[in-house]
């Protein structure tokens, strides 16, 4: 057992941790932070995206020990005061979330980009999302919903 400390969503927490036990458990099971979803388990649907330190990982292939001083932002922190982001009130404007199970890995991967980059091309939307599978959108509504609040649109 690990003991660590790790800022979620602005909040600091002190827990004892499993070797075995990944972010994606401490954010769903320790914290009860479920919006962060499982789906594959291996790193390859993106269901699972929070951003740690500023970078969009999967918290499935992560270990809450290796997560000892750090800071992770999940789903949850996005809407203030029970209204909704920018961002995720898009998505429900132009159909970006239809089943809803990848989109908090795809919303938090947008945000991960969006704050390093607030004027990203199409490209580089598509890159930054490149690890978030979506069975339902056909993608297009997905980007549509993203460059809907861009500051600043410039083509590719
Ligand atoms: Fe983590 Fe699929 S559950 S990438
Ligand atoms: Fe259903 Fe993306 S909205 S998987």
């Amino acid at each position: 057992m690990t003991e660590i400390t790790i800022k979620v969503n602005n909040k600091t927490h002190e827990l004892t941790v499993s070797g075995s036990h990944r972010l994606l458990d401490l954010l769903r099971d320790d914290l009860n932070l479920k919006g962060t979803k499982e789906g594959c388990a291996v790193g390859e649907c993106g269901a699972c995206t929070v951003i740690l330190d500023g970078e969009a990982v999967c918290s499935c292939l992560i270990l809450a020990a290796q997560c000892n001083g750090k800071e992770v932002e999940t789903i949850e922190n996005l809407a203030e005061n029970n209204t909704l982001s920018a961002l995720q009130q898009a998505f429900i404007d132009h159909g970006g979330s239809q089943c809803g199970y990848c989109t908090p890995g795809v919303l938090m991967s947008t945000k991960a980009l969006l704050d390093r980059n607030p004027h990203p091309s199409e490209e580089e939307i598509k890159t930054a999302l490149e690890g978030n599978i979506c069975r339902c959108t056909g993608y297009v509504p997905i980007l549509d919903s993203i460059k809907s609040v861009l500051p600043l649109k410039r083509e590719v």
